[in-house]
């Protein structure tokens, strides 16, 4: 690649400008080595960056920063120091989950899906493909949104959430009682008991049913939790009897609302009934579920150990260096683009999509909606299709991102599992099926069908969907698109073989 970090001047003048960054106020970035530090900043007034996915909407819309303490890595883990983020394992008769695993990891984790199939299944429905592979459940609950999923699966399921503090103690709490500003280590679930979730109806309501709760969602401002389970339905209509009102709004009067829930706990209930009988009638099959290993601490001791303050050194308050202006504090990355390093300099708010339209000059990647909705901006990120308007470029340090302009590495005879390789076959197979007319979204497009065909070979046409359904056309009507995936599938296929090892 011909462009640095450095010349964007040229580009700029070319036109190629994005204006992700604007209305951003400048912050610093915090980077907490133990969970201690990332306690303590939190409490002092930074914010926990993880996905990031609301973070970064949060600052767009015009709320300000001093400081953002990293959680976690997209794809690659949490920040030495702050493991325990990252991690899920089995304790005493409990799953945990850490705060920073990403929608995409609980979905398919093999300790999650042999233990708690019913949990894997119902984290399948949050988001689309950028969303889960990005997003993780404590920003999901700490973003206090009404109609995000994980807080009524969560308090369903029991879960008990576990929050450090600033001075190395911890607290546990329900998941309607969280607190704000405090920060989330991860949940512990109950390995025994089952769920079952129906959010059909959103954004009207959402119900999880549990053995002994009853969790609805987008109803109330937050989680509305009845404690008693589908052991007991008499109790359950008896609660649902004395529920506030919910909200009337423009998806649903209160009136609505409230018949709805109805309709939907009921059918929760008898859904959980037969649920919970089936999976008895299979016990059998339950001693194949790996197991805590005997002399494995718990999360609970791991959790002492990380957040304990050590002797003699008070908790952290954020420094005065942090909370001034940042304006001027650019951070060194060191990206590699399309292939090629791309070091760049650039502040903690500049986005990727301005790093790769703005410095690099490349302007196949788009701004559409500029809220991690409609896919135009979509880029690789380790081969994963990522919204580069809603990620800072501080995130993809050491990441390789490839964009629509990277056809070209495919002719370096790349393996058949990279994206990069099956670039051309779906460019080829979008031109000569018409799957494209303005041609905005098209590169968004073209990129999340490559990583797709990267890792299944013969996706069937609900898994075309549900990848594409991430990127919204107004132009094609979708059935040209669709074909033309499958017709690069098939072109694949044929080309190199057999599928390569699939991965979810
Ligand atoms: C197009 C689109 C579709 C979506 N669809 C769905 C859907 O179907 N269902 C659904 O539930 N959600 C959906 N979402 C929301 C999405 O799941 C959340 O945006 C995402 O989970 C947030 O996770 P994050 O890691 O990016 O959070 P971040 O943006 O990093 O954080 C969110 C908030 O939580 C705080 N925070 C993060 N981690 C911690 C922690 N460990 N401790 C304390 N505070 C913390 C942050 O400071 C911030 O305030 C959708 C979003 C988009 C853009
Ligand atoms: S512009 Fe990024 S998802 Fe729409
Ligand atoms: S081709 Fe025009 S938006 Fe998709």
């Amino acid at each position: 690649m011909s462009t640095t970090g450095t010349d964007s001047d040229a580009q700029t003048a070319a036109g190629l400008i994005s204006r992700s960054h604007l209305g951003i106020e400048p912050f610093s970035l915090y980077r907490a080595d133990s969970l201690t530090d990332a306690a303590s900043m939190i409490a002092s007034g930074a914010w926990a960056h993880a996905g990031g996915i609301d973070v970064a909407q949060r600052l767009r819309d015009g709320e300000a920063a001093p400081a953002l303490v990293p959680l976690c890595k997209p794809g690659r883990g949490s920040p030495d120091g702050l493991d325990l983020l990252d991690e899920i394992s089995l304790g005493d008769g409990v799953l945990f989950i850490g705060a920073a695993v990403t929608h995409a990891r609980i979905e398919t984790d093999q300790l999650v899906r042999a233990h708690r199939p019913d949990l894997a299944d119902a984290w399948r429905t949050i988001g689309n493909v950028r969303i889960r592979s990005t997003g993780t459940m404590g920003g999901n609950l700490m973003a206090f949104d009404a109609g995000y999923d994980a807080a009524p699966i969560l308090a369903a399921a029991g879960a008990s959430l576990i929050f450090a503090d600033a001075d190395g103690s911890q607290r546990r709490c329900a998941v309607a009682d969280r607190p704000r500003d405090r920060l989330l280590v991860g949940c512990e679930i109950p390995l025994a008991g089952r769920i079952v979730y129906d959010r059909s109806l959103k954004p009207v309501v959402s119900v999880a049913v549990g053995d002994e709760c009853v969790a609805i969602g987008c109803a109330y401002q937050e989680v509305e939790v009845l404690p008693a389970g589908a052991t007991d339905p008499p109790e359950v209509g008896v609660a649902l009897a004395e529920l506030p009102d919910p909200i009337g709004d423009a998806f649903a009067s209160a009136a609505y609302r409230r018949r709805m829930i109805s309709v939907l706990v009921n059918r929760c209930l008898q859904s959980h009934i037969e649920t919970v009988g089936s999976d008895e009638a299979e016990e059998t099959g339950v001693s194949a579920r790996p197991t805590a290993p005997a002399s494995a601490p718990s999360s609970a001791e791991k959790l002492r150990g990380d957040t304990a303050a050590p002797a003699g050194r008070p908790a952290k308050t954020l420094p005065d260096a942090l909370a001034g202006d940042a304006a001027d504090d650019s951070i060194d990355i060191a990206i590699r683009l399309n292939g090629e390093p791309f070091p760049i300099s650039a502040p903690p708010s500049e986005m990727l999509v301005d790093t790769i339209r703005t410095r690099a000059g490349l302007g196949g990647t788009r701004v559409g909606c500029d809220q991690a909705v409609c896919g135009a901006c979509t880029v690789l990120m380790d081969d994963t299709p990522t919204a580069s308007c809603s990620t800072f470029a501080w995130q993809t340090d050491g990441r390789e991102v490839l964009t629509i302009e990277a056809s070209h590495m495919a002719e370096t005879g790349a393996p058949t599992a990279d994206p990069a390789a099956t670039l051309p076959i779906v460019q080829w197979a979008f031109a000569e099926l018409s799957a494209f007319q303005c041609g905005y979204c098209t590169p968004g497009l073209i990129l999340t069908a490559s990583a797709l065909l990267a890792r299944h070979r013969d996706p069937d046409r609900t898994t075309v969907c549900d990848w594409l359904d991430s990127n919204i056309c107004r132009c094609t009507g979708y059935l040209m698109v669709i074909e033309a995936v499958e017709a690069a599938a098939a072109a694949l296929r044929l080309e190199s073989g057999p599928a390569p090892d699939e991965t979810p």
